[in-house]
């Protein structure tokens, strides 16, 4: 099977498609990633890659209780736990960063939450301090936006210290990056606002301020234009995502990662796929038949399982030995705590 063929990444060989896909999962000590983090991530060396939970650049980017940041050497050397224990069973993995925006709370750090337009979503965010409405964000000045690509700079070469094998930065879901590339959140007038060429902008900085500690190959990109995550949306996702495709084909990353939540009928995955050019993950829903259908064909070079892997850590081996899988739990995925997290693995 195709899915079980290895994949280079630049120097970086991948021994199968099969990546375990980000997840949140609200176990940190504060902001340090928890001693069971090593174990839990360990047990995931068989996938061809291992991605993050998403952490923080930054602790105006937090926007979950519990998420993980790579800034103080506290956190450095508690992710560097576990990329030692990834490395030590024979594993590569990825650090997902990010920044939430508009989808942060002044509980959190005190400040305003920080976005592109002072567009506030609807509902409600789970803060230390209880459940809150969400907060009209500040609008960054240019000067702060410098500011906040600095921030993905100075983590992504703590990720460095910390042991990575590369990066993943998320420019989907809603979160700030792609706050700035969608209209419905981005009413900007200046070089990051307008035109779909400048709400690119932001992204494209902080992929260039990455790469001075990274080499191409070790810089992922996560985008989701199909995905309506807390409200946002784009006047025109087709033109502004085929766009993006064609722009993060010229300055070369490692991979993109495109969630295949479908805008109206059009397939994300093949606009993006159409658009960029390079190494493709495609991402959600996938079972082991659809996964070798999507690499066989040509669809996606690699394929994220989510969910599975929060109950199946052997999901490379159940899938080449025909095992059946186990059902996740959801009600311990945000839920704190060894279990659902660490329990099920062999002592
Ligand atoms: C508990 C949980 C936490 C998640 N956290 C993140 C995250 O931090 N970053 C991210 O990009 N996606 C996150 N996702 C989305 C997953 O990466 C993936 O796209 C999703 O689970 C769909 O894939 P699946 O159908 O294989 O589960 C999360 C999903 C789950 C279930």
């Amino acid at each position: 099977m195709k899915l079980f063929e290895p994949l280079a990444l630049g120097d970086l060989s991948l021994p199968n498609r099969i990546v375990m896909a980000p997840m949140t999962r609200n176990r940190a000590e504060r902001t340090v990633p928890s001693t069971m983090a090593a174990r839990y991530y360990g047990a995931r060396s068989t996938a061809g890659l291992i991605l993050t939970e998403a952490a923080q650049v930054s602790a105006q980017g937090q926007g979950y209780p519990d998420t993980p940041g790579i800034q103080t050497l506290e956190q450095i050397g508690a992710w560097r736990k576990v990329t030692e224990a990834v490395h030590g069973l024979g594993g590569r993995i990825f650090i997902q960063l990010y920044h939430v925006g508009r989808l942060s709370h002044s509980d959190y750090h005190g400040l305003r939450p920080a976005a592109p337009s002072p567009i506030a979503t609807i509902g409600f965010i789970r803060t230390p301090s209880g459940t809150k409405e969400y907060e009209v964000p500040h609008a960054l000045s240019a000067a702060e936006i410098a500011g906040v690509i600095e921030e993905f700079a100075d983590a992504s070469r703590a990720a460095r210290e910390a042991g990575f094998d590369g990066i993943e930065i998320h420019g989907g879901q809603g979160f700030l990056i792609d706050q700035f590339i969608q209209s419905g959140t981005n009413e900007r007038t200046d070089r990051y606002g307008g035109g779909v060429e400048n709400r690119l902008r932001f992204a494209l900085e902080v992929i260039e301020a990455v790469k001075a500690s990274w080499e191409a190959e070790r810089v992922a990109f996560l985008v989701s234009p199909g995905g309506n995550h807390k409200g946002i949306r784009d006047e025109n996702p087709i033109e502004t995502f085929s766009h993006l495709g064609r722009k993060l084909g010229g300055v070369g990353i490692g991979f993109l990662h495109v969630l295949e939540q479908p805008i109206v009928e059009v397939s994300p995955t093949a606009l993006m796929r159409a658009s960029f050019g390079g190494v493709l993950l495609s991402s959600e829903g996938y079972t082991k038949d659809t996964a070798e259908e999507a690499v066989a064909s040509g669809a996606a070079d690699l394929i994220a399982f989510g969910r599975a892997y929060t109950a199946n850590p052997d999901l490379v081996e159940r899938f080449r030995n025909g095992r059946e899988l186990d059902y996740p739990d959801p009600l311990t995925f945000y839920a704190g705590g060894a279990k659902g997290y660490i329990d099920n693995l062999d002592p």
